[in-house]
């Protein structure tokens, strides 16, 4: 998980949020799917099951009031009479209704391949109506809902015995035909009804694509908007607090100061930040005060002063230590003092012995030395040597007093 550790806060942010919202957006668009669907196959159900009803009554009926009429109008079969109406019912809409049996007068009765299917549930006794969504390949999905038609008695007029068959269906339908011998109480058919699934959603109101484009784009929304406010809030300041310091570093001034804009912890944040830079700015313009003291001091002393590392080289000198050495202040920063003590030699052994903790000698004493500057000139001189471990290197001092100076000869 490091390089997720490495990510910005705003993009840390964006990956949490934009996770968390598509999450969400899934759940909802799940349960808004499935809400939609149950609510779509009620509606469907509702209607189907009410136009089978019809045309079964109006079968019923008319079969149980035909005596001869289809003799000279086939018209009025109750097959016939219910398929006009069911025919009349559904016109203008995309509904499709069919009257099907496995053993069937009409060709055009005759089931497809999920109608003969369901019949023979219905023959089977295993359900009396069944719906479902069929998907074909390349074909639009199309709802389907069946109920099982029974035959009562008024029905064996015509479905049962070939002999009490009136003359028109004998005319037609020889003996033998699969069609006569129902018993009562037996499936003699089904009324099948299809509606595209496409008309259902029209007739529901819903759109699950536009209500999803709906939630999409108010999500998106909120992640800009969480994002907008987490960066202004958030986001801005600590990069705001992170560039002052990379400037502070760069440029070694304290000066700077960030407006703090709120109370929060962010604020907070700010205001100690500010606190911080306003402490080190004091503090530096302290150092540089007192360090300005100590070198206006150093520059006035009656005596050479000099600061040396532990292997003889100089870092710090004034003005009379220029004229002790001959040298002037550039020259002398970086040359060596041992090369100016005539006894340089035993000067560096005793400091080396002082670094070992050994007894130096000469450190933290005043010992009497020749010195000899570049142009061959001696001056005897009373040295003070003391020593500051306060940093990683040690730091050794020295104070050069001209014995003539001082009129002691
Ligand atoms: C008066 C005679 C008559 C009566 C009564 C009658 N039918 Fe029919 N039925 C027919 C004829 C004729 C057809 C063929 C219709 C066609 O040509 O479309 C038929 C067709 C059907 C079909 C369509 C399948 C096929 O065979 O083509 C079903 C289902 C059906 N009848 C059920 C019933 C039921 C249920 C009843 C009782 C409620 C009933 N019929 C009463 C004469 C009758």
């Amino acid at each position: 998980m490091s390089w997720f550790a490495n990510l910005k806060i705003s993009t840390k942010f964006n990956i949490m949020l934009s996770l968390l919202l598509v999450f969400v957006f899934l759940a909802a668009a799940y349960f808004v799917y499935h809400r939609e669907r149950s609510l779509i196959d009620r509606i469907a159900v509702d209607n189907a099951r009410s136009i089978a009803r019809q045309i079964i009554e109006t079968r019923e009926y008319m079969s149980s009031v035909v005596k001869g009429e289809p003799n000279h109008n086939y018209g009025l079969v109750p097959q016939v009479v219910a398929t006009n109406v069911a025919k009349r019912l559904t016109k203008g809409s995309h509904y499709y209704v069919r009257q099907v049996s496995l053993r069937y007068r009409n060709p055009e009765n005759r089931p497809d391949g999920y109608e003969a299917e369901m019949l023979s549930l219905f023959s089977a006794k295993k359900a009396t109506e069944t719906s479902r969504v069929v998907k074909k390949a390349g074909k639009e999905p199309i709802f389907r809902y069946m109920l099982s038609m029974v035959a009562e008695k008024s029905c064996l007029e015509c479905h049962g015995r070939f002999e009490e068959a009136p003359a028109f269906v004998r005319e037609r339908f020889p003996k033998g035909h699969y069609s006569y011998d129902y018993q009562v109480g037996e499936v003699i058919g089904a009324v099948s009804v299809s509606i595209p699934l496409a008309d259902l959603y029209r007739q529901a109101g819903t759109d699950f694509k536009l209500d999803l484009a709906y939630r999409g784009a108010t999500f998106c929304l909120i992640i800009l908007i969480m994002g907008f406010l987490v960066r202004r809030s958030i986001i801005d300041p600590i990069r705001e607090v992170s560039t002052t310091i990379g400037r502070v570093t760069a440029t070694g001034t304290f000066s700077d100061r960030i407006p703090q804009r709120s109370r929060d912890e962010v604020g907070e944040l700010v205001g100690s930040f500010n606190e911080m830079m306003e402490e080190l700015d004091r503090k530096t313009r302290q150092r540089m005060e007192s360090e300005d003291r100590y070198r206006n001091v150093l520059e006035m002393a009656q005596s050479a002063i000099v600061t040396f590392l532990a292997d003889g080289k100089l870092i710090i000198t004034n003005r009379k230590a220029e004229d002790l050495f001959g040298l002037p202040k550039g020259e002398l920063i970086g040359a060596s003092i041992y090369t100016f003590f005539d006894d340089g030699d035993a000067v560096r052994a005793a400091i080396e012995a002082n670094l070992r903790g050994g007894p130096g000698g000469m450190v933290g004493e005043t010992t009497f030395h020749r010195v000899r500057d570049v142009r061959g000139r001696t001056t005897e001189v009373e040295v003070a040597l003391s020593v500051s471990r306060s940093d990683l290197n040690p730091l050794f001092t020295a104070i050069l007093r001209e014995n003539g100076s001082n009129g002691r000869h």
